[in-house]
């Protein structure tokens, strides 16, 4: 059986685990000593929107501070936010042997490649984890929303390809996974709106003011695309140029067409807002900042974007999060005019 090591346990590290460790695979868990103890005490207890649940004791798989204890690993899942993305790649060089695979099941475009540049013995890929995960505390974890996990396309995965199976989560392999991480990131755009909002996802989202700062982000970023050249993959129900224009609609209509959209736990939120509530630096430099970047590259202005950026960054330092929908709004249209 393959052995799986799972880099950075937190919502998404521990729901892959712990799905992974109820289906029999041997697992390592790498994360911080607060959830050590809460695991050593309570296990690890996945469920999910459409009533999946299951639950692994603690003798049931192994949970560690110290990245030596992936050594054994066949293959190594890196699941830190993006600013952690370096310091995990220098701490799996130290003790991972040359060959191991290991995958990015992160957000954003290159944290792949710069667990590449820093891991050269070692094949790095990339995942999409495309549905939400809430920390439930006493080691819970839910899958809120819906969506199959996509992976690289590549022979070494097809060991974790088949533990994923087995644990109920089967991936779609895909050949051009930035494509994918590009589809992604549209629908990340929500982040920061979701996080100035306050609000969980679902009733931001129900709200047409929301979605069409979302829309606001989403054409913009798809301007940028196509001028570099990157087509993105179709990641929902809907091909990604539609995105804005199903955003746009009134509430009534969208209840109907992203009936899937909004089958979201009612608690859920982004973990944009969870980071901020905590205190932590955010991902937004890894997603509204990477549309800006590769405007820059371009020559092209992206001020819807960067507005989003500025307000995260000045929510980071304390500042506003919340935003109404129309204020929200009103402020991006402002800066995109
Ligand atoms: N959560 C979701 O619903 C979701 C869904 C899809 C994709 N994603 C993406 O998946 C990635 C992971 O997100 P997440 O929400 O699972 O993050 P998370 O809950 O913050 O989990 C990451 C964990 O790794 C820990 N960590 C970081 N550096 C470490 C180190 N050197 N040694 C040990 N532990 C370390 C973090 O601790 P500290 O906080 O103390 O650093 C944290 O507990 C992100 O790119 C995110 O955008 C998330």
């Amino acid at each position: 059986m393959t052995r799986i090591g799972i880099f950075g346990a937190g919502s998404v590290g521990c729901y892959l685990g712990g799905r992974l460790a109820a289906a029999g695979v041997p697992v390592t868990l790498v994360g911080r000593e607060r959830l050590l103890r809460i695991t050593a005490e309570h296990g690890l207890t996945t469920t999910d929107y459409q009533g999946h649940h299951a639950h692994v004791a603690p003798d049931e798989f192994r949970f560690s501070t110290r990245a030596a204890d992936l050594a054994d690993a066949d293959v190594v899942l890196v699941t830190v936010k993006s600013a952690a993305t370096a310091d995990a790649g220098r701490a799996l060089a130290e003790v991972l042997p040359a060959g191991t695979p290991v995958v990015s099941f992160q957000n954003g475009i290159h944290n792949a490649a710069t667990l590449q540049a820093l891991l050269p013995d070692q094949p790095v890929f990339a995942g999409m984890v495309p549905f939400n995960v809430l920390d439930r505390g006493q080691g819970g974890f839910h899958q809120g929303s819906a969506g199959a996990l996509e992976l690289a396309r590549d022979t070494r995965l097809m060991p974790l390809f088949a533990e994923l199976a087995a644990a109920g989560l089967a991936p779609v392999c895909h050949a051009d996974m930035p494509a994918v991480l590009w589809g992604k990131l549209l629908l990340n755009l929500n982040n920061p709106v979701n996080a100035l909002s306050g609000l969980p996802l679902r009733d931001e989202l129900s709200q047409r003011s929301f979605r069409r700062c979302l829309a606001l982000a989403q054409r913009e970023a798809l301007a940028v695309m196509s001028a570099a050249g990157i087509r993105p993959a179709r990641v929902t129900a809907v091909p990604p140029s539609w995105l804005p224009r199903v955003m746009d609609v009134p509430d009534a209509l969208f209840r109907r067409l992203a009936s899937r959209m909004l089958a979201i736990d009612p608690l859920a939120r982004s973990s944009m807002w969870e980071d901020l509530e905590a205190g932590r630096r955010t991902e937004i430099d890894w997603i509204n900042g990477e549309v800006v970047a590769q405007a820059a590259r371009l020559g092209m202005p992206a001020p819807v974007n960067a507005r989003l950026v500025a307000l995260i960054r000045d929510a980071e330092a304390g500042g506003r999060r919340d935003w109404s929908g129309p204020a929200l709004l009103a402020e991006l249209t402002a800066t995109g005019s």
